[in-house]
């Protein structure tokens, strides 16, 4: 673990002044508003406490940070025989056995990666198939040799028609070149049962990590989901973790105005309560493009429910939209600034970013351009990001501000952590199971029904009987 002063150079802060009526006027909450939360905050965050780590509750996930020396240490063994032996490294799962991936692959390297000469990528081509687009898969093979591709598939049921059949296409062509799967397939998978675990018993025993039994998809990103992924781009899987833990020290604080993933957690929650049911998340970063994809599964899936804990009706949720600053303020603030008072709007800023790339002097007798000069592009898009909240606070629009000092392994760890929290509280605050996903199962049904599944007749027979229904096309 990093020392206390390292960690505390790293912390990620959370300003809210743009949530509140000193900046927002009636708009915004009073600070009495606020602290009439904090019993609901406190139960919240005991209910996280009490349920840390239990796994028949999927709540895993609060561990991962601590219980994973061993699995680490192969991870990294493992990932440096990958970055040796193989030319490509493809993840094949979706939904929270992808985003993940996607994620940190995006926020902690090159953004141009695949492109850069093998010399200074030093590892595989990185890609993650997370659907099942004919066209997608198509491509993908045109530019890999499976020979010397390693595929992680990733699942926890090993039942996912999208993941199992990107596998049955890959496995075909692999025993087509005369390869022996099991060098070329890695399984992230549950620990027993599901479908991977037979095939890897069929196929000799193929290297599979566990999916642990109290980490559901969208919670996985820390465990070997992740981790695997993430050591063979060469990230310090460790101090991912390490950040990970820092935050998790940060939020033992009950006090919701000491606690960060708590407080974000309230303020969602009391913006629900005043209909404020879309939460937008722009991160002003490149790399952090895909953060916002990921914190979309997360935070969808997680609170859209439509029963409470004690059984009762309710049709709850913020449905997450995703922007990028400073692309989006070109798209989509209008709509933030003069639209419905429907949204919150949460900043993902960086307090540096990996380069500066100074803006040259230039067309210095055309003011509107020569300005330019002299600044920097990191100056430029913490400008206009400070901009974006100012304008969005004077026209009312409920913002808060996420900041890292910087980006690296350490601060993702933090953040995703300081998500995943907030996550949990805001569920708890809204007495719902934050960690089922009910609505994607029966999707998942239906698609079984309509492919022929044997045992899913009755479910064809709902969906043909809705094929009844009177058409309306144009
Ligand atoms: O968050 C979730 O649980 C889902 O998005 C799953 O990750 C996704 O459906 C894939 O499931 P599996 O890992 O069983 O293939």
């Amino acid at each position: 673990m990093k020392n206390k002063a390292y960690c505390e150079s790293m912390r990620l802060t959370v300003d809210y002044t743009n949530m509140m009526s000193s900046a927002l006027g009636d708009k915004g909450f009073t600070d009495k508003a606020l602290a009439g939360y904090a019993a609901q905050a406190r139960q919240a965050w005991q209910f996280v406490a009490d349920n840390r780590g239990k796994d028949e509750l999927y709540m895993g996930w609060t561990e991962l940070p601590y219980n994973q020396k061993e699995i680490v240490a192969d991870i990294k063994a493992t990932a440096k025989k990958i970055r040796k032996e193989f030319k490509y490294f493809v993840v094949l799962g979706i939904g929270g056995s992808a985003l993940g991936p996607i994620m940190a692959f995006t926020a902690l390297s090159h953004l141009h990666y695949n492109d850069l000469p093998d010399k200074v990528r030093k590892g595989p081509k990185f890609f993650v198939e997370d659907n099942v687009d004919p066209v997608r898969m198509h491509d993908l093979l045109d530019v890999i040799d499976p020979k010397k591709t390693c595929f992680n598939v990733v699942s926890k049921s090993g039942a996912t028609s999208e993941t199992m059949a990107q596998y049955l296409v890959i496995s075909d062509l692999l025993e087509k070149a005369g390869v022996d799967l099991k060098n070329n397939l890695i399984f992230t998978t549950d620990a027993k049962k599901g479908n991977l675990v037979k095939i890897s018993e069929s196929l000799g025993g193929v290297k599979s990590y566990v999916l642990p039994d109290g980490v559901g998809g969208r919670f996985s990103e820390l465990c070997p989901v992740g981790l695997l992924p993430a050591a063979v781009l060469g990230i310090d899987i460790s101090l991912l973790l390490d950040g990970a833990a820092y935050m998790d020290k940060l939020c033992k604080q009950k006090n919701m105005y000491k606690n960060p993933a708590l407080l974000s957690a309230v303020l969602q929650f009391a913006a629900m309560q005043q209909g404020k049911n879309i939460g937008v998340m722009m991160p002003y970063s490149d790399n952090l493009k895909y953060l916002a994809d990921w914190y979309a599964q997360l935070w969808a899936e997680s609170l859209g429910k439509n029963k409470t804990l004690d059984g009762k009706a309710c049709n709850v949720g913020q449905t997450p939209v995703k922007a990028l600053g400073v692309t989006d303020q070109h798209s989509q603030v209008q709509l933030y600034a003069e639209g419905p008072y429907d949204k919150v709007i949460t900043f993902l800023s960086l307090g540096k970013y990996k380069y500066e790339m100074p803006i040259p002097h230039g067309c210095r007798d055309i003011p509107d351009v020569g300005f330019l000069g002299g600044h920097t592009m990191e100056e430029l898009i913490q400008a206009e990001n400070k901009a974006t909240a100012f304008a969005l606070m004077q026209a009312g629009r409920m913002n808060y501000t996420v900041t890292l000092p910087c980006l690296n392994a350490f601060t993702l760890g933090e953040l995703l952590f300081y998500f995943e929290l907030q996550t949990a509280y805001a569920g708890a605050m809204l007495n719902i199971d934050t960690f089922n996903q009910p609505g994607v199962e029966n999707g998942k049904k239906a698609t079984f029904a309509l492919l022929g599944k044997s045992g899913y007749e009755a479910k064809k027979a709902e969906i043909e009987s809705a094929d009844a229904l009177q058409k309306y096309t144009v």
